[in-house]
């Protein structure tokens, strides 16, 4: 049947709305239309019998939904004709060709709109819907749905569903969750923190465990959601058979789009989409390796980039990154006019302020590119330098004061890159000592950032970071500024649990033995006083459980990653009180399960296992064999 087209003029708005309600169709440039989608055109297209079969779409990439505010969430899905992705290339130069001004007609019958229902319920059965609509999508955003639903409660879980028009074609039943009003008592929520998962190094068990045990509320990805490698050049896909697609390192728009797909076929990502409700965050490999404003670590940005890269100028690959990202994850893009603006925030109660950064792609000044460590090792006391941009830096240190300001009991920032100072000679030798790739090559604003929370008096402040695929917990403090006290953990002003990877190799060595990284662990922990919990050796992720009166931290080791399987060591926990401003002593009660604890003990506990084949009794290092 024909989608329902009304072409009276004064009508046209109403339409658009509908068209625009699938905001892929408006991002990630709505005012800029040259490097948008003319919806206006789309629609044209569509005033022809459509010429799609709804019994052969397929909803190809599961669902998901993420970004939750008090009364709206954002639900996405893909449906399209094949699994496929567009393979148009939409860029400033050669987008425009593909739709004849001249007849006003689509190019060719795979340009049809195609038309989606969606449903929002408060229950399993679609029974009590609160909210539904009819929504396009075309090959122009490589079939993907991206709706906002609204009319919801606050702090409710809704399930919902899409369908092709006026067919029983339907997708998974998919589950959400809205956020908390802020002014709501709120008494605990969960989120699983992930950063870093590379699928040609393994199976993504760490996203289906907290699916398992439905232990969170919502998930939080600090950001290398995606890797922009050819499987040889970074990964073991063959021995474990997960090569990434397109077999290359990818550069154009349908190569970011059929990255991201293929991640998405992992089962526990999709289960992770299909139950939790997801706040994600890019970091340097949604676009390439160690990016900053001008470049990555690959191009130098000169003429050369051009012959290294596949004719691709730098700034073209980072608007195909942007693009395909924009358009496959559950996200809100909070300025639609800025489309490289991806941090935003989120008041969870009163509670906490979730704030999410991009201390990436935004507006950061030159990172370590590999040949350059020396000049910035150099510079990375310079006060010039910035991390964030100017406009994200004076944002975020309003985000702060607000959240004080309004009561909220917590801030919890994510960050991509390890904040606290971390002197790993050892690994990197004394003359460049630290990773400037992180919060340590840009010193002045790490001390802007921290004058601002110790001069307002800014408390309970959990930064979040990943990207370095190591897990690093330490007192939030300001060296050779505040007195700190390593054993009480005086002078801090609040924590932070950098995590480790949901795949991507451990940094002192891929395979590397549990003896030899906790021996790596134990070196790093005593030669930085703020760091009391540092582990190499797992692979995982950690929960929070966040409460008006204290907050925990569970971090999950990973025992194998080369298969699927539900396995996790419950490896450390912290607390950390509200008004206290610094781990709980004993830190970790005193006993975790890998790494190296200051103060403290590693005890490794025997456990059984089923391995499918009977139960066994194993220990931890064992485990990581089977
Ligand atoms: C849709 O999915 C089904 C089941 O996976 C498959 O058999 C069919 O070939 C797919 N159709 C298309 C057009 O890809
Ligand atoms: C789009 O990119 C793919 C992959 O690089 C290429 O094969 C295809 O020819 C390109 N399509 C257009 C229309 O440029
Ligand atoms: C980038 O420039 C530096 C300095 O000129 C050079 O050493 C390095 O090899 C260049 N890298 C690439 C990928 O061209
Ligand atoms: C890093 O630690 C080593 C060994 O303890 C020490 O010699 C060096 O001075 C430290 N470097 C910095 C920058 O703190
Ligand atoms: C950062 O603060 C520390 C402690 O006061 C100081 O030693 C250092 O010089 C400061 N660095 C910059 C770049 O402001
Ligand atoms: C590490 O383990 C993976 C997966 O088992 C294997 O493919 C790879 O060859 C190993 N690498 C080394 C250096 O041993
Ligand atoms: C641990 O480190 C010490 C020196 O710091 C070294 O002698 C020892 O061989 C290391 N052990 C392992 C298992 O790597
Ligand atoms: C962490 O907490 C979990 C759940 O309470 C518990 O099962 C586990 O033994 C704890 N792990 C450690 C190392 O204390
Ligand atoms: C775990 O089992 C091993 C071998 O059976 C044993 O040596 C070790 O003491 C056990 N560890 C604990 C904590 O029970
Ligand atoms: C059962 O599983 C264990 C662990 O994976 C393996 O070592 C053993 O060989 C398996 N036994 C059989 C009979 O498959």
């Amino acid at each position: 049947m024909k989608p329902q087209i009304l072409l009276i003029s004064s009508f046209v708005s109403i339409v658009t709305a509908n068209w625009a309600k699938n905001i892929n169709y408006r991002s990630p440039s709505e005012h800029h239309p040259a490097l948008g989608i003319s919806i206006h055109k789309v629609v044209k297209r569509n005033n022809f019998q459509s010429p799609w079969d709804p019994a052969k779409l397929n909803f190809t990439h599961g669902i998901a939904s993420g970004d939750p505010y008090p009364n709206s969430v954002i639900l996405w899905t893909r449906v399209g004709p094949s699994s496929d992705n567009d393979k148009s290339n939409v860029t400033v130069s050669n987008y425009a060709p593909m739709y004849n001004h001249d007849t006003e007609e689509y190019v060719s019958v795979s340009q049809a709109p195609i038309c989606v229902e969606y449903k929002v319920a408060l229950d399993k059965n679609l029974g009590h819907v609160v909210d539904s609509g009819k929504i396009y999508t075309s090959s122009d955003i490589d079939y993907t749905v991206k709706v906002e639903a609204i009319n919801l409660k606050p702090f409710t879980t809704y399930y919902y569903q899409f369908s092709v028009c006026s067919s029983n074609n339907k997708s998974p039943l998919g589950r959400t969750k809205t956020a908390p009003h802020a002014d709501d008592d709120v008494t605990k929520v969960g989120l699983a923190v992930y950063s870093c998962s590379n699928y040609p190094f393994g199976f993504f068990n760490a996203y289906g465990n907290p699916v398992r045990k439905d232990s969170v509320d919502y998930v939080i990805h600090l950001g290398d959601y995606i890797y922009e490698y050819k499987n040889g050049d970074y990964g073991w896909g063959q021995s474990i058979g997960r090569i990434p697609l397109p077999d290359r390192t990818i550069l154009t728009l349908y190569d970011y789009r059929k990255r991201l797909a293929t991640y998405r076929t992992d089962l526990d990502l999709l289960a992770s989409h299909q139950q939790f409700p997801w706040i994600p965050v890019w970091d340097d490999h949604e676009v390439a390796d160690n990016t900053y404003r001008d470049g990555e670590s690959h191009l130098n940005n000169t003429e050369d980039s051009f012959v290294t890269e596949g004719g691709m100028a730098v700034e073209q690959r980072k608007m195909n990154a942007v693009r395909a990202y924009f358009e496959w994850m559950p996200i809100r893009q909070v300025e639609m006019d800025d489309n490289l603006r991806i941090w935003r925030s989120f008041s969870i109660g009163k509670l906490f302020d979730l704030i999410m950064l991009d201390t990436r792609q935004y507006d950061r000044s030159i990172t370590d590119l590999y040949w350059n460590t020396d000049y910035v090792h150099i510079i990375s006391q310079d006060a010039g330098r910035t991390l964030m941009g100017s406009r994200q830096e004076n944002w975020f240190y309003n985000q702060l004061t607000h959240s004080a300001k309004r009561g909220a009991t917590w801030r919890i920032i994510g960050s991509q890159i390890v904040f606290s100072r971390i002197n790993e000679s050892l690994a990197l030798g004394n003359q460049n000592p630290l990773n400037y790739d992180s919060w340590d090559g840009y010193q002045a604003n790490r001390n802007r950032t921290l004058s601002h929370l110790y001069n307002n008096n800014i408390g309970n402040n959990v930064f979040l970071a990943g990207d370095s695929h190591a897990s690093w917990v330490s007192d939030l403090v300001w060296l050779g500024e505040k007195s700190y006290n390593k054993e009480t953990g005086e002078g801090s002003i609040g924590v932070e649990f950098a995590g480790s990877a949901v795949t991507s190799p451990c940094p002192y060595g891929a395979n590397i033995s549990l003896a030899t990284a906790n021996n790596y662990s134990t070196w790093l922990q005593t030669a930085n006083d703020e760091l009391q919990w540092q582990d190499l050796y797992y692979r995982g992720y950690y929960e929070l459980h966040i409460s008006p009166k204290e907050l925990t931290a569970n971090y999950f080791g990973l025992p194998t990653v080369v298969s699927r399987n539900g396995w996790e060591i419950p490896i450390a926990n912290f607390t950390v009180k509200a008004g206290g401003n610094r781990l709980q002593r004993p830190v970790a009660g005193g006993v975790v399960e890998s790494g190296s604890l200051k103060g403290g003990k590693v005890v490794e506990s025997n456990r059984t296992v089923d391995t499918g084949n009977g139960t066994w009794f194993v220990s931890n290092a064992n485990l990581a064999v089977l």
